[in-house]
Parts: C-alpha cells; sequence; structure tokens
C-alpha cells in the first residue's frame, strides 16, 4: 500500500480560532478518503494546506512526495483541485473554461473527451452562468481532472445540489478512482461519506474524533440497531425479558421500538420476529434502523451533525 498523503502534528490557527489542533494522518493510493465533519470543523483548513493554497502554523506535510509550501508548482501540475468557494464569469462558456485551463499545464487530457464523460457535451457553448448547480459542479470536477492527475482534491463537491445530482457526482468520482487515481474529499453529509468512501477521518472542532472505513467504525463502536414495528393489542409484559443480550424496548402507543447492539450472533430481527410468532403476537411494518455514520458521530461526540 502506497502512502499518497502524510500528515504529521497539522496545526493552523486563525488569530483565536485553532481551526486545526494537532492532526496526524495519512492517505493510500487508490483510495477515496473522506474528511468529514459539521461545518467549522477544519475540513477546508486541512484540504487547503494539503494543496499548498495555506500555511500551515506546525507539522509535517507531504503530498506525493512534495512538500506543498516548498514544492506548490511541481505539486500543482500533478493534482487537480476544486475548490469549495469556485467561480468562473458568468459569460464565460463550458468550452472556452476548459480551453483556458488546459493551456496551465504542459500536458493535459482531451478536454472533449472529459466533457462526454462527465455529461456535458451538450452544453458546450453554454455560458457558465446559465448552467444548473450539478452542471457546475461537473464542470469543476471536469477542470479537477484535466491536468491527468493522480490525486485529486475535492472541497464540498456535492453541496447544493439535488439528490439526482450527487448520485451522478458520486458515480463521476468512483470513475475517478476506478482509473487508479486517489481521490480526497470533504463532505459534511455523512451520507455521502458512507456512501462513497473508503476511508474516513471524522474531525470535529480541529481534532480526528475517528479514523477508518465506514464500516469499521459502525462496527468498531458498537452502535445499536433498531427494530421498529406496530402492534395489535399489547406485547405481554414478559416479552422484553425473552430477548436474548442486551435490549431495551421503547412502546408509544402502538409503535414499538426494539434497541440492541448491532454486534450479535443471532441478528435481533430474527429474534424478535421468531418471537413474535412463537408468542401469537400480530404486528405490522416491521422494519430495521441500521446504525450509520451519523449514529457514530452522535455517540462520539454527543451531538447531530447538523445543529
Ligand atoms: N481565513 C480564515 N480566517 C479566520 N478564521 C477562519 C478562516 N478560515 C476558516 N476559519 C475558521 O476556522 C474554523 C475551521 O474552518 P474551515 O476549515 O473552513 O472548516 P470546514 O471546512 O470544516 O467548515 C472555523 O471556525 C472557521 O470560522
Ligand atoms: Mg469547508
Amino acid at each position: 500500500m502506497n502512502t499518497i498523503i502524510q500528515v504529521e502534528g497539522l496545526r493552523k490557527i486563525y488569530g483565536e480560532t485553532i481551526a486545526v489542533d494537532n492532526i496526524s494522518f495519512e492517505v493510500h493510493e487508490g483510495e477515496i478518503f473522506g474528511m468529514v465533519g459539521p461545518n467549522g470543523a477544519g475540513k477546508t483548513t486541512t484540504i487547503e494546506c494539503l494543496e499548498g493554497l495555506r500555511k500551515p502554523d506546525q507539522g509535517m506535510i507531504r503530498v506525493l512526495g512534495l512538500d506543498p509550501q516548498q514544492d506548490g508548482h511541481a505539486l500543482k501540475e500533478c493534482t487537480g483541485m476544486q475548490l469549495q468557494e469556485s467561480n468562473l464569469p458568468a459569460r464565460m462558456r463550458v468550452w472556452e473554461a476548459l480551453d483556458l485551463y488546459a493551456s496551465f499545464y504542459p500536458k493535459t487530457a482531451n478536454w472533449k473527451k472529459l466533457l462526454v464523460q462527465l455529461g456535458l457535451e451538450e452544453k458546450r457553448n453554454t455560458p457558465f452562468s446559465k448552467l444548473s448547480g450539478g452542471q457546475k459542479q461537473r464542470l469543476f470536477i471536469a477542470l479537477a481532472l484535466l491536468p491527468e492527475p493522480q490525486l485529486v482534491f475535492l472541497d464540498e463537491l456535492t453541496t447544493g445540489l439535488d439528490p439526482q445530482a450527487r448520485h451522478t457526482i458520486w458515480d463521476l468520482v468512483r470513475d475517478v478512482r476506478a482509473r487508479g487515481k486517489t481521490v480526497v474529499l470533504t463532505t459534511h453529509f455523512m451520507e455521502e461519506a458512507e456512501r462513497l468512501c473508503d476511508r474516513i477521518v471524522i474531525l470535529d472542532h480541529g481534532n480526528i474524533v475517528a479514523l477508518d472505513t465506514p464500516e469499521a467504525l459502525v462496527r468498531k463502536l458498537g452502535v445499536e440497531e433498531r427494530i421498529v414495528f406496530t402492534v395489535e393489542g399489547t406485547l405481554p409484559p414478559d416479552f422484553e425479558k425473552a430477548i436474548s443480550g442486551e435490549t431495551w424496548l421503547e412502546i408509544q402507543g402502538d409503535r414499538v421500538t426494539i434497541h440492541g447492539k448491532n454486534s450479535r450472533k443471532v441478528p435481533l430481527v430474527s429474534e424478535v420476529v421468531n418471537l413474535l410468532s412463537v408468542k401469537g403476537i400480530r404486528f405490522h411494518d416491521l422494519r430495521t434502523e441500521q446504525p450509520n455514520l451519523e449514529d457514530v458521530f452522535l455517540s462520539l461526540t454527543g451531538r447531530e451533525m447538523r445543529e
């Protein structure tokens, strides 16, 4: 496993604000690495230090073996960047933007092909200001991919997009990985991180609160799963005791929620369904709710992501 990015003891302070507080992590070749956390967590500051756009106060950073502060030029030639606050002149047409950006690099991908890949071919003559949010984001991804970079940085690439546009962008990012490239992205959508990233670092107030694969984070914490159903009549009083392991029951009218750890031998749902039928209890609308990264964040920080 090749290390593409190495960060040790990175710290960045703005006046009184410690934006990034002594964090260390590595990014491996060929992975989609996500930096996740609420607004103000320090994601943009971190990614911009990696890109060489901000100067750290402390710490060591190597990106593709280069120091972003010393070797900024060399680094820009082998990385692609999409910034959180990107913009282009309103009247610049899609093809003009690509043509202009292509002139910045000694060697670039064929931008006509990129247009097709990103579904922007029909928009090639459209001015920037006439593009939809999703089309603008796709254009910025195209610009980031133009230098055929080994490494692509994407900061909040789907913020403000509708669900359909978001899915299209996720597919694009997966395509980038499939071509052997490494992707570092930030998002404040836990679902996005969970669906898209191979490994994620969860940041909060400039600190790393967790770093692993999404699956391992959920598993390691042993976050509970929930079985929810409506019951006809009432549950017998001994029902809760009949379920093995550590569980607790919540009853609201005819709605029952059973909470249990998700690291069990027999899945909680099979046990509950079995017990309901053995006891002849009629129920409807049974579903399971699996723990997700949102739950992980809550259990690590005691707060919701979006407050
Ligand atoms: N240029 C700046 N000057 C002063 N404070 C900043 C600047 N950029 C970011 N901050 C502060 O640093 C913290 C982290 O911000 P940022 O890295 O943008 O977080 P995120 O991208 O996770 O939302 C926030 O408290 C933010 O207000
Ligand atoms: Mg940001």
